[in-house]
C-alpha cells in the first residue's frame, strides 16, 4: 500500500491545500462469475490492493483530477453531463451521479493512486468509484449505507462510463470485512459472511493479458445469456433473470436457444448452484469441496460460457498439482486477467514461485503474483 503520508504532500504541493484521504480496496472474486446482473450469487473478498483518493474543496467551482498512475491532471469547469471516454469518466462519473442525488458540493482538486492492477479483473475500475465517492460526500458531510452507495457507484460506471457491469465489484469494495469472503445475493443485496480461514492464502496470479468490461467480449456474453432468459420467459411468465430458471427449466426450453445462449445460461444457472454450495463450505472449514467447486466453477467459465483464454487455462492447470493448492478459477470479468488460487499459508510462497516459473516456460510471459488476504472495505485514511 501507497504511503498516506508521502500521497498527501503529493496533494498538497499540487493543489495548495490540504486533502481528506480515502481507500477504496479492489476485490478478488471466488466464485460466481457473470451471475450478478443475473440477480445471482457472488462469493468475492476484497484484496489488500487499494485507490486512494484525496479531496479539498476549491472556491472557483473547478474540478480539478490527477491521476499518478496516469500522470495525468485534468480541470473540468464543474461537474460534467457526458462520458468524454477518458479515465476521468470513472471519478467524473461519481461525482455526476452524485450531483444528480442532490448533493451540492463545490468545486474540488482530486487526486487518485492506486496499486490494484489496471484491467485485470479485480476491480480497478470499482476501487476508483468508490474511493472518489466517499472523497465526494465527505465535501457535504452526507453518507450512505454501504449497499446504497455500491447502486450508486454501479450506475455511475453503467449510465457514465457506459460500461454495462453488475454490482459485484462496487459492493464488496464498499461492504467488505476484513478476513472474510462475502456471500451477495444479487437480487436483494442481503448478505452472510465467511471466515477465511488463517491456513488459507489468496494468491492472485495475473497472466498479465489485459481484459475490459467495457470491451466487446463482455456485453455479448451478457446478451447471449439473457437471450437465453428469455425463451424461459417465454414459456414461465414470472421469470425476468437467470436466477429465477433452473436447470430443468433448461433442459426443456433448451433446444429452442442459440447453441451459444444454452451454453451461456447453463454456466449462470449451474454457478448460481455453486457460489451458494462454496459459501456452505467455507463456512463448515470443508476446504476440499470448495476446491472441488472452484474448479468446476473454471470449467464451466471457460468451456460453457467461453470466458476464459489460453493463457488463464494455462494458469489454472499449471497450478493443479502444486502443493498446498486448495482451489484455482480464473476470476472476474473474463478473457485475462487473474486466476484467484486457494493456497495452505504455509506453502503460499513456494506455490507462487512455482506457478510463476511455469507459466513463464509455457506461456513464454513473466506473470505477476501476489500472496493476498482478504482486507476490509472502503474507509477515510487518517
Ligand atoms: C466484472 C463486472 C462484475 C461482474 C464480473 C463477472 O467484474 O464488473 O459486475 O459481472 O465482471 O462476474
Amino acid at each position: 500500500m501507497h504511503d498516506a503520508k508521502i500521497f498527501k504532500n503529493m496533494h498538497r504541493e499540487r493543489f495548495h491545500a490540504e486533502p481528506a484521504i480515502f481507500a477504496g480496496p479492489g476485490r478478488v472474486n471466488l466464485i460466481g462469475e457473470h451471475t450478478d446482473y443475473a440477480e445471482g450469487f457472488v462469493m468475492p473478498a476484497a484484496i489488500n490492493f487499494a485507490t486512494l483518493a484525496g479531496i479539498s474543496p476549491r472556491k472557483d467551482g473547478k474540478i480539478a483530477i490527477y491521476s499518478e498512475n496516469q500522470g495525468e491532471e485534468r480541470v473540468f469547469e464543474g461537474a460534467q453531463t457526458a462520458r468524454s471516454k477518458h479515465w476521468t469518466d470513472y471519478p467524473m462519473g461519481v461525482a455526476a451521479i452524485l450531483a444528480g442525488e442532490g448533493h451540492k458540493f463545490p468545486g474540488f482538486s482530486l487526486s487518485i493512486w492506486s496499486d490494484v492492477p489496471l484491467a485485470s479483473g479485480l476491480s480497478s475500475s470499482a476501487a476508483l468509484e468508490v474511493a472518489t465517492a466517499l472523497a465526494v460526500l465527505s465535501l457535504v458531510g452526507a453518507s450512505y449505507p454501504g449497499p446504497v452507495l455500491a447502486r450508486l457507484c454501479q450506475r455511475a460506471e453503467n449510465e457514465f462510463v457506459g460500461a454495462n457491469c453488475g454490482i459485484m465489484d462496487q459492493f464488496i469494495s464498499l461492504n467488505a470485512r476484513e478476513d472474510h469472503a462475502l456471500l451477495l445475493d444479487c437480487r436483494d443485496l442481503s448478505y452472510k459472511l465467511a471466515p477465511i480461514p488463517d491456513h488459507v492464502a489468496l494468491v492472485i496470479a495475473n497472466t498479465m493479458v489485459k481484459h475490459s468490461v467495457a470491451g466487446g467480449d463482455y456485453p455479448t456474453r451478457r446478451r447471449e445469456s439473457e437471450a437465453a432468459c428469455a425463451v424461459i420467459a417465454s414459456h414461465r411468465p414470472g421469470v425476468k433473470f437467470l436466477r429465477d430458471c433452473t436447470l430443468e427449466d433448461l433442459a426443456k426450453w433448451g433446444k429452442e436457444m442459440e447453441p451459444k445462449s444454452y451454453l451461456r445460461a447453463k454456466h449462470v444457472i449451474s454457478e448460481n448452484l455453486r457460489t451458494v454450495a462454496a459459501c456452505d463450505a467455507l463456512l463448515k472449514g470443508n476446504m476440499r469441496e470448495l476446491g472441488r467447486l472452484m474448479a468446476e466453477a473454471h470449467t464451466s467459465y471457460s468451456r460453457d460460457f467461453e470466458g476464459s483464454c489460453v493463457e488463464a487455462d494455462a494458469m489454472v492447470a499449471l497450478a493443479q498439482d502444486l502443493p498446498g493448492l486448495i482451489g484455482a478459477r480464473l476470476t472476474g470479468g473474463g478473457f485475462g486477467g487473474c486466476t484467484i488460487n486457494l493456497v495452505e499459508q504455509s506453502e503460499a510462497a513456494a506455490f507462487a514461485e512455482a506457478l510463476g516459473a511455469r507459466y513463464t516456460e509455457q506461456i513464454g510471459i513473466v506473470p505477476q503474483i501476489h500472496v493476498c488476504h482478504a482486507s476490509g472495505g472502503a474507509h477515510r485514511v487518517e
